[in-house]
């Protein structure tokens, strides 16, 4: 447990960090944040208890909405020091079976004027061993906040069998996870958003599902698909068909766009990867509200992609997210934004006569 007084300090430094981490490299600054984490040199963020946030989602208790996004903590080695930031889970991955480097640097970009993020990184992680091995010594070490962990799976470049590749993930992770995500939709995986299309959707989905039956019973975690904003509209309709069809626990509506929103400076349109923070807020809050219409509100959504506020959290659950993601925010406004999330999101809440957060979620649809 964190000292008083070296809590207060993290917290009353975390400005001037942010400011020199901004004046690095983006992926060192990355990797630097990371290490800081896995030392302890994090505040231990109060949170006073918000009944109206807590939720009960495929039988796990979620104390708050608020998780980090994948590609954060690739390889599951900060899980409790994202937990004592506040999230109320945590995603790990996305995960390849082999360690694999990814692209070549720099493939990761700041674009500091627009509140975004370019990246492509082309999941450069540890692979399973390492980080089946981290997640043990997390479990094992014990104490302090203990969130739900979500486990995103990935599949290796050279890989010529996508399926067996989170088979294999599934398989070997699936029992430390309280939820799976598929990530279909990284876009800097060549041939990877293919597998969103109908025909291989329904087989790979079909053959995780057989995968997951092979866990031991109690193990069997709920297997969600995230998805991509640049969807045509005929393919969420496939998706959202699909994710009926086979019964799929979930979906996480954004992974990050090719587009090129207005407003981006034109000097960013020419690079390659995948754009988040602010400006995909409008594009990946359409397509969730849209997967949120086709599965008729059936299943959970995780709202994910420019979200910077208390206010772009509601309208991410009033379109039809139960919980919310952030990432590329928290590189522009340090960790102190996550209890700020949820503070508002709780007042806005109360202000519309909402006394529970689930009562909220699809309220633009009715
Ligand atoms: C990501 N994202 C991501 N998603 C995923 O499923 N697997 C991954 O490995 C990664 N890696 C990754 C790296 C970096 C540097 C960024 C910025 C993003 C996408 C992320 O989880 C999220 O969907 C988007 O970033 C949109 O949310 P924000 O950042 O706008 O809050």
């Amino acid at each position: 447990m964190k000292n008083k007084a070296l809590n207060w300090l993290f917290a009353a430094a975390e400005p001037g960090v942010l400011g020199l981490l901004r004046g690095l490299e983006p992926e060192v600054a990355h990797n630097v944040s990371v290490w800081a984490l896995r030392h302890g040199l994090a505040p231990l963020r109060d949170l006073p208890p918000r009944p109206a946030l807590t939720q009960r989602l495929w039988g796990v208790e979620f104390e708050n909405p608020l998780g980090i996004a994948a590609g954060y903590d690739k390889n599951a080695e900060v899980i409790g020091g994202l937990a004592d930031l506040g999230f109320g889970f945590v995603e790990v991955g996305s995960v390849t079976p082999r360690p694999q480097k990814g692209n070549p640097r720099p493939r990761l970009f700041r674009l500091r004027r627009s509140r975004a993020v370019i990246n492509r990184m082309g999941f450069n992680n540890d692979g399973l061993d390492r980080v089946e091995a981290n997640i043990k010594a997390w479990k094992r070490r014990g104490g302090g906040r203990q969130p739900p962990l979500g486990i995103n799976l990935g599949k290796n470049k050279d890989s010529k069998d996508a399926l067996a590749d989170y088979a294999e993930g599934l398989s070997r992770l699936g029992r430390y996870a309280d939820y799976v995500a598929v990530n279909v939709s990284s876009p800097n995986t060549p041939g990877l958003r293919d597998l969103q299309a109908a025909e291989s959707l329904d087989a790979l989905i079909a053959g995780l599902q057989e995968a997951r039956g092979a866990l031991p019973e109690g193990f069997r975690p709920p297997l969600l698909l995230k998805i991509a904003p640049d969807l045509e509209p005929s393919a969420l309709a496939d998706i959202a068909a699909i994710a009926l069809a086979r019964d799929l626990d979930g979906l996480i509506v954004s992974n990050t766009t090719l587009a090129r929103p207005d407003g981006i400076d034109p000097k960013w349109r020419q690079e390659a990867g995948g754009l988040s923070g602010a400006p995909l807020f409008t594009l990946s809050t359409q397509v969730l509200a849209e997967a949120y219409r086709l599965t008729e509100g059936r299943l959970p959504l995780i709202g994910v992609g420019g979200i910077g506020s208390g206010r772009d959290a509601y309208a991410k659950v009033r379109a039809g997210a139960s919980l919310l993601q952030i990432y590329t925010a928290l590189v522009y406004e340090g960790s102190g934004l996550i209890p700020r999330i949820l503070e508002d999101l709780a007042a806005c809440l109360e202000k519309d006569g909402f006394e529970t957060l689930s009562q909220a979620v699809g309220a633009d649809h009715r």
